[in-house]
This record gives C-alpha cells, sequence and structure tokens, in this order.
C-alpha cells in the first residue's frame, strides 16, 4: 500500500486531465449514449471517454488496484486499493450546459463494497470554476492549497442544505416529503444536481448540510472524505429503503438533527 498522500496525488493529477477533456468536450456540444435506469439517467460520450481515460492513466500509475466506475462496472485488483469513480458527476447538468458537473475519483482500502471499505484519498474536481478539492486520511481536506472546514454552527436563520432527487419518477413523492419535513430547520434548500459538488461543499462551508436517498458508490465515495477530514459528519441508513439508502453529510452541529429528520 502506498501512503495516502501519494493516492491523493495521483488523484488530483488524473481528476484535472480529465476534466480538461470534459470540459473541451463540453465546448464542442454534448452526445448523448445512452439512458440507463430511467430516461432521465443519462450518459454521455464524454461520460465514457473521460472514464476510459482516467481507468487508462490509473493502469498506468497503479496497474495492480482495483476499479469501480460508473460506467464500465468493476475490476478486481491485487493491491487492497480500489478506485472508485465518477467521470462526469452532474450529467444533466453537463448536457444542459449548466457548469455545476465534477469529475468524483476517490482511493478505498478494503472491500469496494460502500460502508465497508476505508476512503484514504479523494479528488473532486469541478471543470467549470477550475476549483479542486481533495483530502488524504488523517492529512485534512484541501481547495487547491486552502484548508477546508465545516460549518460547525448553523446561523440562527437555519441550516443551508442541499439534497437530490432520483431519477425514477416513483420516488419523487417520498423525496418531496423529505424536503417538507427539514424545511423547518432549514433557511434554504439547493438541489445542485452534482453529488460530489455537494459534498465538497458541506467541506468547505458553502452548505450546512446535504442529504439524499438512492446515491451511488462513486456519488459519495470521494465527497465523504472530503466532508470527514473538513471535520464534518458523514453517514448512510437503510431506514424504510435498503435499496435507496440515506446518505447524510454536515457539520457535527446539525448531523444528528438533519439524519432523524430526513430517515424514514
Ligand atoms: C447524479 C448527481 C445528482 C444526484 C444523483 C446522481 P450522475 O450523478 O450526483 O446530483 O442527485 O443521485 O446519480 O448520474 O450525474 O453521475
Amino acid at each position: 500500500m502506498t501512503d495516502a498522500t501519494d493516492l491523493e496525488a495521483i488523484a488530483t493529477e488524473i481528476a484535472r486531465e480529465a476534466g480538461d477533456l470534459a470540459r473541451r468536450r463540453r465546448a464542442e456540444g454534448v452526445a448523448i449514449a445512452a439512458t440507463k435506469s430511467a430516461i432521465a439517467d443519462i450518459v454521455t460520450e464524454a461520460d465514457r471517454e473521460v472514464e476510459a481515460l482516467i481507468r487508462a492513466r490509473l493502469v498506468e500509475r497503479r496497474p495492480g488496484d482495483g476499479f469501480l466506475g460508473e460506467e464500465s462496472g468493476a475490476e478486481e485488483g491485487t493491491t487492497g486499493v480500489t478506485w472508485v469513480v465518477d467521470p462526469i458527476d452532474g450529467t444533466v447538468n453537463y448536457a444542459y450546459g449548466i457548469p455545476a458537473y465534477g469529475v468524483s475519483i476517490a482511493a478505498v482500502t478494503g472491500p469496494p463494497i460502500p460502508g465497508e471499505w476505508d476512503a484514504v484519498a479523494a479528488a473532486v474536481y469541478a471543470p467549470a470554476t477550475d476549483e479542486l478539492f481533495h483530502a488524504a486520511v488523517g492529512h485534512g481536506a484541501w481547495l487547491g492549497d486552502e484548508r477546508l472546514h465545516v460549518n460547525d454552527e448553523p446561523s440562527a436563520a437555519g441550516a443551508l442544505l442541499a439534497t437530490g432527487f432520483g431519477y425514477d419518477s416513483a420516488t419523487h413523492a417520498g423525496d418531496l416529503a423529505r424536503v417538507a419535513r427539514v424545511m423547518p430547520i432549514a433557511r434554504d434548500v439547493r438541489r445542485g444536481g452534482a453529488a460530489s459538488l455537494d459534498f465538497a461543499y458541506v467541506a468547505a462551508g458553502r452548505l450546512d448540510g446535504y442529504y439524499e436517498r438512492g446515491l451511488q458508490p462513486w456519488d459519495h465515495a470521494a465527497g465523504a472524505l472530503l466532508v470527514t477530514e473538513a471535520g464534518g459528519a458523514f453517514g448512510r441508513a437503510d431506514g424504510s429503503s435498503p435499496h435507496r439508502p440515506l446518505t447524510v453529510a454536515a457539520g457535527r452541529g446539525l448531523f444528528d438533527e438533519l439524519f432523524a429528520l430526513a430517515l424514514d
């Protein structure tokens, strides 16, 4: 196993190169390649190309590691390290030309299963704003070379929260009921459309908390480490929907209350 900061350096370097490719492809125009679980769940040609680039770079740098990517699936490794990758998180934003999209790369050890792995290094790069969020376990979370800290005490006006909605319209009523339950503690709620950036913004204190049901492993692997290394809390629970677990990230002063309100 390599030092976590070495894995962080690899993640940041590759995230930047991948993000530059995504931004170039976006400028050339976006082609929808396929839909996945639902008609709203799209994959662009760029998603596939960017994931292929990330995978190729990781094979060059870390040939024995495992890989778990949104577009190309899982491959077991031999080193105990697995890279969990969302090449373009916020694909719908990307397709519509909204700049809130990001490249998310995490290195985890242990079984490549959320809840069982230990995230050791992370990079989330937002190409449109050229912001690179990164973390290594035990070494803090950073935006470029500025150390990040979550907001520990939301203001008296309430917490600035973010959430997301599943692509399956059958889940929307439950998602909206959840928004109604958290609203009394919120000054406002955002739906940014890129989970990796929601986590990064919690880490940076730009949001007080974020929750969503039904995130995939590549949506939260890097973001969770950013939040915990910035002093915040991250947790997941099945509640009534084991196939759509709830994920919550927030400063420690808010976490328990937000978790209790969002879980059903
Ligand atoms: C999606 C985004 C969105 C979240 C969805 C994710 P994708 O990822 O992060 O904000 O609400 O749950 O699936 O499909 O754009 O990579």
